[in-house]
């Protein structure tokens, strides 16, 4: 019988490559800790119509990549593609919503049947943040901000760079992008099949184009900029004034419009060159108008997204985890006789009760000491321990694994008292 294989594009992640996540997942969560986030959970699989009310009917997400299907009462279902429409669904359902400010973020699994490819998957994990009830481009910075304490805190500042752009309100979109289409429509023979069936479709999606003869039609073409309303642009302004102050280097790009149609106004990306093509590993931006239209009240609304397959694969690369954070453990008893079961056991319960932060492990199985000293010496332990068969009162030898300091002979409770001393 063929042998079971995990789903195309869907990673299982193996030790040793969890503590890198593990790493990233202490971070962030101690980052949104400092800035007063709080954690919303909420299902992968929502109705459909949440995704085609929120990101949009004609986005790639909606029309491509959604794993879709009835459920056993017909209902139609999707796993969520992203986390902001579950996260909005849930927040407007008990009542966070109305007359509130919320700051909030999850984690979690997202699903997207795209090509599969390094940094593209088809399921892969987001942490996000959403703020909710605050209209001033103040809190526009904060996320922002948020986004690059972490990266300071991962060392991955340096690696990273902040695209804005401002995409103005919906309805200055709407007479955007009838322009662009006119202007498109008179170059529709140089554009390709993509450009020519999005230029009715979603417009402004043509201007993500990697085709460069479509970018070069895009020189000529009007400039959503100029279509903004002065009170967008002014938002815009103080937001990038803002970012000054924190000393949050950006640079403007004007073909930004990011893949879901709820944003409004400011819109972001932190992008990379280490990841090839797929080097975007956060992205958000304002969606005043999403809340109202999902049925609650209108409510200010922003925040961002960030891949996580993508920063572990970059903090992998250049090397930022640092070599603490792959140990399993700290400490391994080795076992030498069956006898000395029950006294090894009782020595790492000790060492745990004394040493909440350690990792302990007393070996369990049988073999040859050397096997032994070469698993402890892999999952990265410090120090070994070898109890003392037949000593009265009860001993072990303790060693630093490199070899520093040489090996001591303590009686079981003063180890446990000296066991700093080790590691
Ligand atoms: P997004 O740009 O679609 O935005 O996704 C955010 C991030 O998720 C991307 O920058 C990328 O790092 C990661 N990502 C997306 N697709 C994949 C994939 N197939 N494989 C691996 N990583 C991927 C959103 O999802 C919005 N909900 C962000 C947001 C939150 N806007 C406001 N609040």
């Amino acid at each position: 019988m063929a042998k079971l294989q995990a789903i195309r594009g869907m990673n299982d992640i193996l030790p040793g490559q969890s503590q890198g996540w593990q790493f990233l997942e202490g971070i962030f969560h101690s980052v949104v800790r400092r800035f007063g986030y709080q954690e919303i959970r909420f299902p992968v699989l929502e109705q459909s119509s949440l995704f085609q009310r929120s990101i949009g009917e004609l986005t790639d997400i909606v029309e491509k990549e959604m794993y879709t299907f009835e459920d056993r009462n017909g209902d139609k279902l999707s796993l969520r593609p992203e986390g902001t429409a579950g996260c909005v669904r849930a927040a407007e359902q008990h009542g966070l919503l109305y007359n509130q400010q919320q700051r909030l973020w999850y984690q979690g699994p997202m699903f997207r049947h795209e090509r599969p490819q390094k940094g593209r998957y088809r399921q892969f994990h987001q942490f996000g943040v959403e703020a909710f009830g605050m209209a001033g481009p103040d809190i526009d910075a904060e996320v922002i901000k948020l986004s690059a304490q972490l990266w300071r805190d991962l060392d991955l500042i340096h690696h990273l760079t902040l695209e804005i752009n401002n995409i103005g309100t919906a309805s200055d979109r709407k007479s955007y992008s009838a322009a662009l289409t006119g202007y498109l429509k008179q170059h529709s023979r140089a554009l390709d099949d993509d450009a020519r069936h999005r230029m009715y479709s979603n417009p402004l999606r043509v201007l993500d184009s990697k085709n460069a003869q479509v970018q070069a039609i895009l020189q000529e073409a009007p400039v959503l900029a100029n279509f903004v309303s002065p009170q967008s642009r002014e938002h815009y302004e103080q937001l990038k004034s803002l970012l000054a102050d924190l000393d949050i280097a950006f640079v403007e790009n004007r073909h930004l419009v990011r893949g879901l149609d709820y944003y409004n106004n400011c819109v972001f990306e932190w992008t990379t060159l280490e990841l090839g093509a797929q080097g975007a590993v956060c992205g958000g931006g304002r969606y005043d108008g999403l809340v109202e239209q999902l049925g609650g009240k209108a409510t200010f609304a922003c925040g961002f997204a960030m891949g996580i397959e993508r920063l572990v694969l970059m903090l992998e690369s250049l090397e930022k985890i640092p070599h603490d954070a792959l140990k399993s453990i700290d400490v391994y008893i080795l076992g030498a006789d069956p006898d000395d079961a029950a006294q090894s056991q009782k020595l790492a319960s000790a060492i745990r009760q004394q040493y909440p932060r350690l990792g302990v492990i007393s070996h369990c199985g049988g073999g040859k000491s050397k096997a032994q000293i070469k698993r402890a010496y892999n999952l990265g332990a410090t120090a070994v321990i070898t109890l003392l068969a037949d000593s009265d009162p009860a001993c072990a030898s303790i060693r630093r694994l490199d070899q520093s300091g040489g090996a001591e002979t303590l009686e079981i409770n003063s180890l446990v008292e000296q066991l700093g001393r080790f590691l």
